[in-house]
């Protein structure tokens, strides 16, 4: 894995947005991988203010909540729409956001799969981290090879995420979640990761062993996988300095 560490989360952001539009220029029938959150949020401000051209790009976004209204504030096809599509000249014919509302589930899963097959697999799948190593919402002790399918959320993820919800007993208990194996097939992974609330997700994910219990620690066996962070996420690095001196020490040509 390779790790960026940045002062701060604009730095870190800005750095991955040049990644993603490095990559839209090059190919503009580019498959992006698309994470929700507080995370991506700079990356999506500054993916808008560079005026891209999105208009061949195809989406999938990472999950979705069970069990919402489609136009609920607060699912992830409300917060996509909001802070990413409507800013740009997307199709919307190509965005794919799981539907948590899908009749038969398990065939809606098997779909999505599908459809990420025939558009030719993702180019880059952008990933936050979940204070207990999740990413997706492919909770510790999520199968490694698992592909899309419903899931459990934990007691700790629904806390982390009530603060979107107003309490904790609002936030659903379900999500449709790409699998880690899913996630695993993307050509490359840009895991994003911001505070010191991720220091300890972060620290298992990059130095501790491959395991489901911090699934983003698979992304060790992943070869084409970044991750940008901040100062405050790199705390817990025993290597940060090591991962600092790589990355100033780099040719200018492979920085990006
Ligand atoms: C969201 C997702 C999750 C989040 C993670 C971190 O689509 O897949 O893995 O990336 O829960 O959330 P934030 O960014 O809100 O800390």
């Amino acid at each position: 894995m390779e790790i960026i560490i940045r002062p701060t989360a604009a730095e870190a952001s800005s750095l991955a947005a040049r990644i993603i539009a490095k990559h839209l220029r090059e190919k503009p029938k580019s498959v992006l991988g698309l994470a929700t959150g507080g995370t991506p949020l700079p990356l999506y401000r500054t993916l808008i203010a560079m005026d891209l051209d999105w208009s061949e790009v195809i989406t999938f976004n990472l999950d979705e909540y069970i069990g919402l209204p489609r136009e609920h504030p607060q699912t992830y096809h409300s917060f996509m729409w909001e802070n990413l599509f409507r800013h740009t000249n997307i199709r919307p014919e190509n965005v794919h956001i799981p539907d948590g509302n899908a009749a038969d589930i398990p065939a809606h899963c098997a779909e999505y799969e599908e459809r990420i097959r025939n558009a030719g697999g993702i180019d880059i799948q952008l990933l936050g981290i979940g204070t207990d190593g999740h990413i997706g919402f492919n909770e510790p002790t999520s199968s490694l090879a698992s592909r899309t399918r419903i899931k459990t959320l934990t007691r700790q993820t629904c806390a982390d995420n009530a603060r979107f919800f107003g309490s904790e007993e609002k936030v659903p208990k379900h999500v449709i979640t790409m699998g880690i194996g899913t996630i695993m097939e993307a050509r490359m992974n840009l895991l994003l990761a911001f505070g010191e609330n991720k220091a300890a997700a972060i620290a298992g994910a990059v130095e501790g062993p491959i395991s489901s219990i911090n699934p983003a620690s698979i992304l060790q066996m992943h070869p084409v996988a970044k991750a940008c962070i901040d100062d405050a996420a790199a705390s817990a690095l025993e290597r940060a300095n090591y991962f600092r001196w790589v990355h100033d020490n780099k040719p200018d040509w492979q920085k990006i």
